[in-house]
């Protein structure tokens, strides 16, 4: 939302401007004196100001001078009668974005508070690009500030303190093995070993020896005794990936061990006490697997003393452009690069996508884009080709047009022609330059005054 202050001493400009304003959808604070105004910011900011510079009470430059010193990023647009142009262009010179003269059209109010609007939109996104990544940093390499994430951070300071099995159920890429990672690293655990184990994929005889560990002669094969995993991971905690795909004769095996928190090695008599928190992970639906029997109720609650269940990256696009810049600052220490932003237009793009990897394949798209680019900010042309297309699906048989698409690349091409002058290029179409404007933004083309 967009707050915008109106200052004008002529009450029935100031309720038409409110009226247009708050229609097309801005926050809007109706001010009829200089100084009320001048209280109101003291406690209040805004993003957006039209500001009459003919004002009884204070003068008007005064004002834009406060707003430029103590507000820098409020946008302030002047409201000039006939005949005070010089002292609008004046105050321009001061920062003002632009100036509107009276009596205003409704059509210039909206092209220049919408003119203004997206340079404040682009502001917001570029400073977040900009802040230090630590600041979002909850967890080391952890990043999140939606309320789902928020939520996640505290049940894993919660976890990590308490020596429980934890069973983390989500989708692929959404941060599991980070999750387990940070529910080792900030318990009392932290300084034992962190062991990762896949369960897919194998027998259950190799993951027996691979867990428990085998004495010699166990197999035919094994010339040397081998401590398994669970006993590497003495004191410390052990990830169990892809739980869904341990078969069921191995299941049963791993909740006796939970049960009894001892293991015998492969061919082994005497008993090894177990010591380890055991974190399993999975993006199956294990309790559907359980109405299928494909995976053993009483198991599932012995893993799941807590679950957590870590949100989809589409449920938490917030925090989207923070992960952004956290993989474009990991990109610039892997390939020495110095990219410092994304283009708004990018960064839309991705903020459409809906994600099926999750935040890995984020990270691999921000990898791709900042390998590719050679300047320091990422723009559509360094996505993927895939995306791009998804995004823009243009793949419009060429002699047959749709009409906007004709007009697009008819303007582009005027646009060219006159250095991207919009005055130029709209004296050779013939339209007022507001619509110009609008086509333009429509059609996402740049051009200047
Ligand atoms: N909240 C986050 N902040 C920063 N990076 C993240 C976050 N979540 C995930 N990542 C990054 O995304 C990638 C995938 O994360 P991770 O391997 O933990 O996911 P996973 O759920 O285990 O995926 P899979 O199911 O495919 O094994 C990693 O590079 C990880 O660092
Ligand atoms: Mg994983």
């Amino acid at each position: 939302m967009i707050s915008v202050a109106v200052i004008d001493d002529d009450p029935t400009t100031l309720k038409m401007m409110a009226r247009i304003l708050g229609n097309e959808g801005y926050e809007v604070h109706t001010f009829a004196e200089g100084m009320s105004f001048l209280m109101a910011i003291k406690h209040d900011s805004f993003d957006m100001v039209f500001l009459d510079l003919q004002l009884p009470d204070v003068n008007g430059i005064e004002i834009l001078d406060l707003i430029k010193t103590d507000h820098s990023d409020t946008e302030v647009i002047i409201v000039t009668g006939h005949g005070s142009i010089a002292n609008a262009v004046e105050a321009t010179k001061k920062g003002a974005f632009h100036y509107l003269s009276k009596p205003c059209r409704k059509d210039d109010i909206c092209l220049m508070a919408e003119r203004a609007a997206d340079k404040i939109q682009l502001r917001r996104e570029n400073t977040l690009l900009k802040t230090d990544v630590g600041d979002d940093e909850l967890l080391p390499g952890f990043i999140g500030k939606s309320k789902p994430m928020l939520a996640i951070f505290e049940t894993i300071r919660k976890v990590a303190q308490v020596n429980c099995n934890v069973l983390l159920e989500a989708e692929t890429g959404t941060g599991k093995q980070l999750t387990a990672r940070a529910v080792h690293e900030l318990g009392s655990r932290r300084d034992a070993p962190f062991v990762y184990f896949n369960c897919g994929g194998f027998t259950e005889e190799l993951i027996c020896s691979e867990l428990f560990g085998h004495e010699k002669g166990a197999y035919t094969d094994a010339g040397s005794c081998k401590a398994g995993l669970f006993e590497t991971a003495a004191r410390g905690t052990v990830l169990l990936d892809e739980i869904g795909e341990m078969p069921l004769s191995m299941q049963v095996k791993l909740l006796h061990v939970l049960q009894e928190r001892q293991i015998l090695r492969v061919g082994g008599t005497v008993p090894i006490d177990l010591n380890i928190r055991i974190i399993a992970a999975t993006n199956r639906d294990l309790k559907e697997m359980i109405r299928e029997n494909k995976f053993r109720e009483d198991l599932y609650y012995r893993l799941n003393v807590v679950t957590i269940r870590l949100p989809k990256l589409a449920e938490r696009l917030e925090d989207l452009p923070l992960l952004v810049r956290h993989f474009i600052n990991k990109a610039n220490r892997g390939f020495d690069k110095k990219i410092n932003t994304i283009s708004p237009e990018a960064l839309d793009i991705l903020m459409h996508y809906h994600f099926p990897g999750n935040v890995r394949e984020l990270e691999n798209i921000i990898q791709h884009a900042s390998a590719l680019t050679e300047g320091q900010k990422l723009t559509v042309a360094d996505l993927p080709g895939w995306l791009r297309k998804m995004h823009h699906p243009n793949s419009f048989n060429e002699d047959f047009l749709p009409l906007d698409e004709m007009e697009k690349r008819y303007i582009s091409r005027v646009l060219k022609k006159t250095n991207h002058n919009i005055k130029a290029a709209g004296k050779i179409l013939q339209i007022p330059r507001t619509t110009l404007w609008r086509r333009m933004k429509k059609y996402k083309l740049s051009g200047q005054d």
